[in-house]
């Protein structure tokens, strides 16, 4: 299979953005991770937009979602919401085909956020028919450093869960 990871951080040293990075080289080998983190690049919203040719940085978004099998998704939380760039992003595929059957987990990485998990949820569970709201992976990595996270994901308890958070999301996808 091969997986989206879309972050909601749009931070260099983002834990959000490092922890995807650090699944797409846990991942056993029959799958693969790609991250996306250029949620930034994407115009504000508007259907005036919406019309034929799409903005670049959104055609070509749109594309990585057409080609996934699944996506993953990981966000902070921005005054109890979702961060404005990830709203934006999800609005943007809102009333096209490519997100509507597309399998969607949630990870997290930090042990705060759930308002913003319970937004997210709610959102993804209407905009897809197969947001996959049972499989959540969460790690408490908030103010680590990339290094730091890599060094945390490799533990051996924490390399199983991220290995076994993907292979169940793959078979989640393959139904
Ligand atoms: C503008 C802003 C608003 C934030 N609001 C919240 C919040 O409401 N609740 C919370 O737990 N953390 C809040 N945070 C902290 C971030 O969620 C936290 O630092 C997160 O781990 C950052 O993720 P990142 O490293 O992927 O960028 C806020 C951070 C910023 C910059």
């Amino acid at each position: 299979m091969y997986f989206l990871a879309i972050s909601g951080s749009t931070r260099k040293l983002s834990t959000n953005t490092a922890m995807l990075r650090a699944m797409s080289r846990i991942a056993p080998s029959d799958h693969s991770i790609s991250v996306f983190d250029r949620v930034g690049d994407l115009p504000v919203f508007s259907t005036d937009l919406e019309a034929v040719p799409l903005p670049d940085s959104v055609q070509r978004f749109t594309e990585l979602i057409c080609r996934c099998d699944g996506l993953i998704i990981s966000s902070p939380e921005y005054v109890r919401a979702i961060p404005g760039g990830l709203k934006n992003a999800l609005d943007w595929l809102v009333s096209r085909d490519e997100i509507i059957n597309k399998p969607i987990a949630l990870m997290h990485a930090s042990h705060r956020g759930d308002d913003m998990l319970a937004q997210l949820r709610n959102v993804l569970s209407t905009v897809s028919s197969r947001f996959a709201d049972e499989l959540f992976l969460r790690f408490e990595l908030m103010n680590k450093s990339p290094a730091e996270i890599d060094e945390h994901l490799a533990l051996p308890k924490n390399h199983v869960a991220a290995a076994d958070f993907v292979s169940r999301f793959a078979a989640y996808c393959g139904q």
